[in-house]
Protein backbone atom coordinates (compact mmCIF):
# COMPACT_ATOMS: atom_id res chain seq x y z
CA UNK A 1 0.00 0.00 0.00
CA UNK A 2 1.26 3.58 -0.39
CA UNK A 3 1.79 6.60 1.82
CA UNK A 4 -0.65 8.82 2.04
CA UNK A 5 0.50 12.35 1.16
CA UNK A 6 0.30 15.00 3.39
CA UNK A 7 -0.28 18.51 1.10
CA UNK A 8 2.06 20.66 2.92
CA UNK A 9 0.73 23.77 0.27
CA UNK A 10 -3.20 22.93 0.90
CA UNK A 11 -2.70 22.78 4.80
CA UNK A 12 -0.42 26.12 4.58
CA UNK A 13 -3.20 27.78 2.38
CA UNK A 14 -5.99 26.64 5.05
CA UNK A 15 -4.33 27.86 7.92
CA UNK A 16 -3.49 31.40 6.20
CA UNK A 17 -6.98 31.27 5.54
CA UNK A 18 -7.67 30.76 9.44
CA UNK A 19 -4.80 33.36 9.96
CA UNK A 20 -6.66 36.37 8.04
CA UNK A 21 -9.88 35.86 9.60
CA UNK A 22 -8.63 36.18 12.81
CA UNK A 23 -6.75 39.43 11.92
CA UNK A 24 -9.98 40.34 10.42
CA UNK A 25 -12.24 39.55 13.58
CA UNK A 26 -9.36 40.74 15.69
CA UNK A 27 -9.14 44.31 13.75
CA UNK A 28 -13.13 44.07 14.29
CA UNK A 29 -12.85 44.79 17.69
CA UNK A 30 -10.39 47.36 17.68
CA UNK A 31 -6.98 45.87 17.40
CA UNK A 32 -4.32 47.38 16.04
CA UNK A 33 -2.79 46.13 12.44
CA UNK A 34 -0.05 43.42 12.97
CA UNK A 35 2.89 44.46 11.45
CA UNK A 36 6.18 42.30 10.43
CA UNK A 37 9.43 43.86 9.53
CA UNK A 38 11.57 41.43 7.35
CA UNK A 39 15.23 42.26 6.70
CA UNK A 40 17.60 41.30 3.84
CA UNK A 41 21.58 42.28 3.70
CA UNK A 42 22.55 42.18 0.11
CA UNK A 43 21.04 40.00 -3.04
CA UNK A 44 21.47 36.27 -2.51
CA UNK A 45 19.03 34.56 -5.32
CA UNK A 46 17.52 32.44 -3.13
CA UNK A 47 17.04 35.25 -0.44
CA UNK A 48 14.92 37.23 -2.54
CA UNK A 49 12.44 34.85 -3.58
CA UNK A 50 11.79 34.15 0.26
CA UNK A 51 11.76 37.74 1.17
CA UNK A 52 9.22 38.64 -2.31
CA UNK A 53 6.84 35.55 -0.79
CA UNK A 54 6.79 36.58 2.35
CA UNK A 55 5.62 40.24 2.07
CA UNK A 56 3.29 39.07 -0.59
CA UNK A 57 1.77 36.62 1.95
CA UNK A 58 1.80 38.78 5.08
CA UNK A 59 0.14 41.41 3.50
CA UNK A 60 -2.86 38.61 1.82
CA UNK A 61 -3.84 37.80 5.80
CA UNK A 62 -3.98 41.65 6.25
CA UNK A 63 -0.77 42.46 8.12
CA UNK A 64 1.24 45.24 7.25
CA UNK A 65 4.76 44.56 5.72
CA UNK A 66 7.73 46.61 6.30
CA UNK A 67 10.63 45.42 3.98
CA UNK A 68 14.10 46.94 4.46
CA UNK A 69 16.74 45.46 1.91
CA UNK A 70 20.67 46.83 2.59
CA UNK A 71 23.26 46.59 0.44
CA UNK A 72 26.18 43.68 0.85
CA UNK A 73 28.36 45.67 2.74
CA UNK A 74 25.71 47.23 5.38
CA UNK A 75 28.28 47.84 8.30
CA UNK A 76 27.18 45.70 11.53
CA UNK A 77 26.45 48.64 13.38
CA UNK A 78 24.47 50.22 11.16
CA UNK A 79 22.49 46.51 11.05
CA UNK A 80 22.10 46.84 14.64
CA UNK A 81 20.90 50.53 14.55
CA UNK A 82 18.28 49.14 12.56
CA UNK A 83 17.38 46.22 14.63
CA UNK A 84 16.73 49.20 17.65
CA UNK A 85 14.89 51.12 15.63
CA UNK A 86 12.65 48.59 14.96
CA UNK A 87 12.31 46.95 18.43
CA UNK A 88 10.98 50.55 19.84
CA UNK A 89 8.77 50.81 16.45
CA UNK A 90 5.44 50.19 17.86
CA UNK A 91 3.62 49.56 14.37
CA UNK A 92 6.45 46.40 14.06
CA UNK A 93 5.12 42.91 16.24
CA UNK A 94 7.38 40.86 14.10
CA UNK A 95 10.95 41.05 13.01
CA UNK A 96 12.42 38.58 10.83
CA UNK A 97 16.28 39.14 9.33
CA UNK A 98 16.73 37.05 6.39
CA UNK A 99 19.89 34.43 6.89
CA UNK A 100 22.51 34.07 5.38
CA UNK A 101 24.14 37.58 6.56
CA UNK A 102 26.93 38.56 4.97
CA UNK A 103 30.79 36.85 6.12
CA UNK A 104 31.57 40.68 7.94
CA UNK A 105 27.98 40.27 10.24
CA UNK A 106 28.38 38.01 13.38
CA UNK A 107 24.82 36.63 13.10
CA UNK A 108 24.80 35.78 16.49
CA UNK A 109 25.20 39.25 18.04
CA UNK A 110 22.10 40.51 15.95
CA UNK A 111 19.87 37.67 16.61
CA UNK A 112 20.79 38.55 20.05
CA UNK A 113 19.75 42.39 19.33
CA UNK A 114 16.01 41.58 18.41
CA UNK A 115 13.63 41.99 20.97
CA UNK A 116 12.59 38.25 21.90
CA UNK A 117 9.29 39.29 22.01
CA UNK A 118 8.99 40.68 18.32
CA UNK A 119 11.67 37.21 17.50
CA UNK A 120 9.12 35.45 14.92
CA UNK A 121 11.55 32.99 14.23
CA UNK A 122 11.88 31.98 17.44
CA UNK A 123 16.11 31.68 17.13
CA UNK A 124 16.87 34.26 19.95
CA UNK A 125 18.60 32.55 22.86
CA UNK A 126 14.96 33.87 25.56
CA UNK A 127 13.08 31.63 22.79
CA UNK A 128 15.12 28.75 22.19
CA UNK A 129 15.32 28.56 26.41
CA UNK A 130 11.49 29.01 26.87
CA UNK A 131 10.70 26.21 24.14
CA UNK A 132 13.37 24.06 26.38
CA UNK A 133 11.56 24.82 29.52
CA UNK A 134 7.94 24.39 28.21
CA UNK A 135 6.86 28.21 29.12
CA UNK A 136 5.36 30.11 26.06
CA UNK A 137 7.33 31.85 23.92
CA UNK A 138 7.59 31.98 19.99
CA UNK A 139 8.91 28.65 18.42
CA UNK A 140 11.19 28.46 15.25
CA UNK A 141 8.36 28.53 12.11
CA UNK A 142 9.82 25.22 10.43
CA UNK A 143 9.74 23.10 13.30
CA UNK A 144 6.40 24.42 14.30
CA UNK A 145 5.19 23.71 10.55
CA UNK A 146 6.37 19.71 11.04
CA UNK A 147 4.21 19.50 13.80
CA UNK A 148 1.14 20.62 12.35
CA UNK A 149 2.05 18.50 9.00
CA UNK A 150 2.81 15.26 11.68
CA UNK A 151 -0.72 16.03 13.61
CA UNK A 152 -3.04 15.94 9.90
CA UNK A 153 -1.26 12.69 9.33
CA UNK A 154 -1.72 11.63 13.16
CA UNK A 155 -3.71 14.09 15.30
CA UNK A 156 -2.56 12.22 18.66
CA UNK A 157 0.71 11.52 18.51
CA UNK A 158 1.19 10.15 22.20
CA UNK A 159 3.78 7.46 23.06
CA UNK A 160 5.15 7.49 19.29
CA UNK A 161 9.00 7.27 18.78
CA UNK A 162 9.67 10.21 17.28
CA UNK A 163 13.66 9.96 15.57
CA UNK A 164 15.12 13.24 14.15
CA UNK A 165 18.19 13.29 11.66
CA UNK A 166 19.77 16.21 11.93
CA UNK A 167 20.77 18.54 15.45
CA UNK A 168 20.63 22.02 13.92
CA UNK A 169 19.23 24.59 16.33
CA UNK A 170 17.02 25.63 13.55
CA UNK A 171 15.56 22.73 12.75
CA UNK A 172 16.66 19.49 14.65
CA UNK A 173 16.84 20.98 18.04
CA UNK A 174 13.26 22.92 18.67
CA UNK A 175 11.48 20.17 17.17
CA UNK A 176 12.74 17.53 19.33
CA UNK A 177 11.60 19.80 21.73
CA UNK A 178 7.87 20.32 20.43
CA UNK A 179 8.04 15.81 19.91
CA UNK A 180 8.99 16.19 23.51
CA UNK A 181 5.94 17.99 24.60
CA UNK A 182 3.34 15.89 22.32
CA UNK A 183 4.64 13.21 24.45
CA UNK A 184 6.96 11.26 21.57
CA UNK A 185 9.82 9.70 22.87
CA UNK A 186 12.71 11.48 20.90
CA UNK A 187 15.79 9.69 19.46
CA UNK A 188 17.96 12.77 18.09
CA UNK A 189 20.45 11.67 15.45
CA UNK A 190 23.38 13.30 13.35
CA UNK A 191 26.60 12.93 11.14
CA UNK A 192 28.32 10.69 13.60
CA UNK A 193 25.65 8.43 15.27
CA UNK A 194 26.12 4.87 14.68
CA UNK A 195 23.75 2.40 12.54
CA UNK A 196 21.67 5.57 11.34
CA UNK A 197 19.93 3.32 9.22
CA UNK A 198 18.71 0.88 11.80
CA UNK A 199 18.26 4.06 14.02
CA UNK A 200 15.46 5.17 10.97
CA UNK A 201 13.86 1.83 10.81
CA UNK A 202 12.85 2.18 14.71
CA UNK A 203 10.84 5.59 13.72
CA UNK A 204 7.26 5.95 14.11
CA UNK A 205 7.85 9.27 13.28
CA UNK A 206 10.85 10.13 10.76
CA UNK A 207 12.24 13.98 10.40
CA UNK A 208 15.15 14.17 8.04
CA UNK A 209 16.31 17.22 8.13
CA UNK A 210 19.95 16.78 6.73
CA UNK A 211 20.16 18.43 4.33
CA UNK A 212 21.68 15.69 1.98
CA UNK A 213 20.12 15.00 -1.02
CA UNK A 214 17.78 11.64 -0.75
CA UNK A 215 19.89 10.20 1.38
CA UNK A 216 17.41 8.31 3.65
CA UNK A 217 16.40 5.36 1.33
CA UNK A 218 13.59 3.25 1.55
CA UNK A 219 14.33 0.43 3.58
CA UNK A 220 15.42 2.96 6.34
CA UNK A 221 11.69 3.77 6.87
CA UNK A 222 9.73 1.29 9.53
CA UNK A 223 6.44 0.42 7.62
CA UNK A 224 3.14 2.74 8.24
CA UNK A 225 5.81 5.59 9.59
CA UNK A 226 5.00 9.24 9.03
CA UNK A 227 7.57 10.93 7.39
CA UNK A 228 8.30 14.32 7.37
CA UNK A 229 10.99 15.66 4.73
CA UNK A 230 12.28 19.20 5.38
CA UNK A 231 15.10 19.14 2.86
CA UNK A 232 15.26 21.09 -0.26
CA UNK A 233 17.36 20.08 -2.55
CA UNK A 234 18.62 21.57 -5.55
CA UNK A 235 19.96 18.77 -8.10
CA UNK A 236 22.37 19.85 -10.97
CA UNK A 237 20.19 19.86 -14.49
CA UNK A 238 19.92 16.90 -16.09
CA UNK A 239 20.78 16.25 -19.60
CA UNK A 240 16.94 17.97 -20.62
CA UNK A 241 18.07 21.09 -18.92
CA UNK A 242 15.75 20.76 -15.98
CA UNK A 243 17.25 20.67 -12.52
CA UNK A 244 15.22 19.14 -9.76
CA UNK A 245 14.58 19.45 -6.19
CA UNK A 246 14.73 16.70 -3.70
CA UNK A 247 14.40 16.33 -0.57
CA UNK A 248 16.29 14.29 2.10
CA UNK A 249 14.49 11.18 1.80
CA UNK A 250 14.52 9.44 -1.29
CA UNK A 251 10.63 9.66 -2.09
CA UNK A 252 9.98 6.98 -4.65
CA UNK A 253 11.60 4.31 -2.11
CA UNK A 254 10.10 5.36 0.86
CA UNK A 255 6.31 6.35 -0.15
CA UNK A 256 5.46 2.36 -1.07
CA UNK A 257 7.05 1.68 2.93
CA UNK A 258 5.40 5.21 4.65
CA UNK A 259 1.85 5.69 6.27
CA UNK A 260 1.99 8.97 5.53
CA UNK A 261 4.75 11.50 3.78
CA UNK A 262 5.83 15.04 2.74
CA UNK A 263 6.18 15.66 -0.93
CA UNK A 264 8.55 18.15 -1.78
CA UNK A 265 8.52 20.44 -2.97
CA UNK A 266 4.57 21.07 -1.63
CA UNK A 267 5.45 19.72 1.79
CA UNK A 268 7.46 21.52 4.76
CA UNK A 269 8.32 24.48 2.21
CA UNK A 270 4.67 26.27 2.10
CA UNK A 271 4.31 25.66 5.87
CA UNK A 272 7.31 27.82 7.33
CA UNK A 273 5.90 30.97 5.88
CA UNK A 274 2.23 30.50 7.26
CA UNK A 275 3.78 29.97 11.30
CA UNK A 276 5.83 32.73 10.72
CA UNK A 277 2.67 34.58 9.76
CA UNK A 278 1.20 32.96 12.74
CA UNK A 279 3.85 33.58 14.79
CA UNK A 280 3.21 37.51 13.63
CA UNK A 281 -0.30 37.46 15.18
CA UNK A 282 0.73 35.98 18.30
CA UNK A 283 3.48 38.77 19.13
CA UNK A 284 1.05 41.41 18.18
CA UNK A 285 -1.78 40.09 20.62
CA UNK A 286 1.04 39.42 23.21
CA UNK A 287 2.00 42.96 22.69
CA UNK A 288 -1.54 44.35 22.72
CA UNK A 289 -1.99 42.51 26.11
CA UNK A 290 0.91 44.09 27.82
CA UNK A 291 0.00 47.34 27.18
N1 LIG B 1 16.63 31.77 5.49
C1 LIG B 1 16.03 30.64 5.04
N2 LIG B 1 15.01 30.29 5.86
C2 LIG B 1 14.98 31.20 6.84
C3 LIG B 1 14.13 31.39 7.98
O1 LIG B 1 13.21 30.61 8.26
N3 LIG B 1 14.40 32.48 8.74
C4 LIG B 1 15.41 33.34 8.46
N4 LIG B 1 15.59 34.37 9.27
N5 LIG B 1 16.20 33.20 7.42
C5 LIG B 1 15.99 32.14 6.61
Amino acid sequence: MSASIIDGKAIAERLRADIAAEVSRWRGQGGRQPGLAVVLIGNDPASEVYVGSKARQTVAVGMLSFEHRLPAETAQTDLLDLIAQLNADDAVDGILVQLPLPAHIDADLVLRAIDPGKDVDGFHPENAGRLMSGQPGLVPCTPLGCMLLARAAQPDLRGLHAVVLGRSNIVGKPIAQLLLQADCTVTMTHSRSRDLSGLCRQADILIAAVGRPEMVRGDWIKPGAIVIDVGINRLPADPSGKARLVGDVAFAEASPVAGAITPVPGGVGPMTIACLLRNTLQAARASASLS
